[in-house]
């Protein structure tokens, strides 16, 4: 292994090619605490060439690579097993954007470019780069589609993979496959780069692309809207998307125990309606500089909804403080989860038709399984795509964190049986990662895990690029 590391550090440079625990330890564990594991080494190339040199020297020496952007995957997908035999592939020194082209409407970008940073140039051409997440602070391009993340403006422009024309990858045996074209139209055979959208770093690494940008859209018009039920909120969705059409961006859900948990937890986070609901929408609609009518159409909606009997209180934002406090209720539910204690995620799409018969059934059944467990419910009911997730329940006033753990795998069981009951998927936008690669298996025609596993031996067939994650074990 010696010569491994050597031949590391004569690639990227020794400063670019960690060994001490203490240099490891934020690469070796997830977002969410569950998955730890241990590296060989954690390497941080600057380069493609440098990927590839990299890539090369761990296939030659039959070393897996566990490719790695802003380590804020929710599946453990991005870091070690506990065998500590893997090299972690950090992307996180390729930062640049490599071109903006507003006529062609496109953006080429190094794969560690954080999703925050696409949208500023994006911005500074006077374009949209339209992916928005809760986590774009710190994700990457690179892990946004290796991992087909979706967020809150998927209503409107779809998800990572309806947004990129073209990728640059190193392939398992270190080989680069350049295909940076980014042209609009090339029907030449299989789609090599929808292939690696959201194959999670298991078929090579990507390390550039290029994207699709979008006419900025400056105004707004934002509501938070309290809702009596979810089949209120998705018929509320029929009216903004009749009324509101193309310019219905976001259209996201979060019940009150989700916002209690904001409201203790997130400092400067208030209660924008008078009485409390049992659930809330945030409605959104987005405009160009010279759409005027987003304010008329926005309170139309409400007023259809209001005398519809699917709304009984709203708050409208009237300035961009405003928008940014209500936008902060929302994306502020997934950090405020974790500080109340143990959260166990569920990320689920349903036919949105039958979303809320699903969520209505599925409350009482959990309770039986964990007496007072708190159902934190929220996320892109536009996309039919809830976040299930679990508290633990309260014991004189304290998170019972231990009896959460204790029942977990029997409430996931429940959750994903019904999901495939109802014709649902147990992952809308997190992916698979090592959480959720045995159930996705055992949810899937024989067919189409033989599909994948061929993908997957057809481009690393010493499966070396991210065991354990997406597919089990054979
Ligand atoms: P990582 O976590 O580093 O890696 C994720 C996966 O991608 C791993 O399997 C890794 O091996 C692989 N990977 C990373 N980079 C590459 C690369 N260059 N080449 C090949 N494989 C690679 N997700 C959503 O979809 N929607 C949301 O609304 C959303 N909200 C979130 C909010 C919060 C607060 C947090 C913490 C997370 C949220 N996420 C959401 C999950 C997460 O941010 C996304 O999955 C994101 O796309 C991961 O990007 P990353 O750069 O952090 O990837
Ligand atoms: C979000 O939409 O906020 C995240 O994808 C959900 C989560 O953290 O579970
Ligand atoms: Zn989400």
């Amino acid at each position: 292994m010696t010569d491994l590391l050597d031949r590391l550090r004569l690639a990227v440079g020794d400063h670019h090619v960690l060994t001490e625990a203490a240099d490891m330890a934020a690469h070796l564990v997830d977002w969410t605490g569950v998955h730890e594991g241990r590296a060989l080494a954690v390497v941080r190339p600057g380069s493609t060439g440098e990927v590839a040199e990299v890539v090369r020297a761990c296939h030659e020496t039959r070393t897996p690579v566990v490719p790695q952007g802003g380590n804020t995957g929710l599946v453990g997908g991005g870091v070690p097993d506990a065998s500590g035999e893997a090299v972690v592939l950090s992307l996180g020194r390729m930062r640049t954007v490599r071109d903006v082209d507003p006529v062609a409407g496109t953006i080429t970008v190094d794969a560690g470019v954080v999703l925050a940073d696409v949208q500023s140039a994006a911005s500074d051409a006077g374009r949209l780069f339209p992916m928005s997440l809760g986590s774009e602070g710190s994700c990457t391009i690179g892990g946004n589609l290796a991992t087909n993340a979706g967020g809150t403006a998927v209503l409107r422009y779809g998800m990572t993979r309806e947004l990129v024309l073209g990728l640059e990858v190193v392939l398992p045996d270190g080989r680069v496959w350049d295909g940076l074209r980014g042209l609009r139209k090339d029907n030449t055979g299989y789609d090599l780069t929808q292939l690696f959208v959201g194959s999670e770093g298991t078929l090579g690494v990507i390390t550039g692309a290029v994207l699709r940008l979008f006419p900025a859209t400056p105004r707004h018009a934002t509501a938070w809207v309290a809702v009596p039920s979810v089949a209120a909120a998705v018929a509320l969705l029929a009216v903004a998307q009749a009324r509101g059409g193309a310019h219905l961006t976001t259209f996201e859900i979060a019940n009150r125990q989700a916002i209690d948990l904001v409201l203790d937890h997130l400092p400067g986070a208030t209660d924008p309606l008078a009485a409390p609901s049992d659930l809330y929408v945030l409605l959104e609609l987005a405009g160009t500089e010279t759409d005027d009518s987003l304010d008329d159409t926005l309170e139309a909606v409400l007023s259809e909804a209001v005398e519809g009997g699917l709304a009984s209180d709203a708050a409208i934002a009237g300035s961009p403080a405003q928008r940014s406090a209500l936008w902060a209720l929302r994306e502020g539910i997934s950090e405020v989860q974790k500080v109340e204690g143990a959260t166990l995620k569920h990320d689920v799409t349903l036919p949105i038709a039958r979303l809320a018969d699903w969520a209505e059934a599925m409350g009482p059944q959990l309770a039986e399984v964990l007496a007072g467990v708190r159902l934190v419910t929220y996320g892109h009911v536009g996309d039919g795509n809830l976040h299930y997730n679990l508290n633990a329940p309260l014991r004189d006033g304290r998170s019972d964190d231990e009896s959460l753990r204790l029942a977990a795998a029997e409430l996931t069981s429940a959750i994903y049986a019904s999901v495939a009951a109802t014709d649902g998927s147990i992952s809308a936008e997190h992916g698979l990662g090592r959480t959720k690669a045995a159930a996705a298996a055992s949810y899937k025609s024989e067919v189409e895990v033989d599909l994948m596993r061929a993908v997957k031996q057809a481009l690393d067939p010493e499966g070396l690029m991210n065991p354990g994650v997406l597919l089990p074990p054979a």
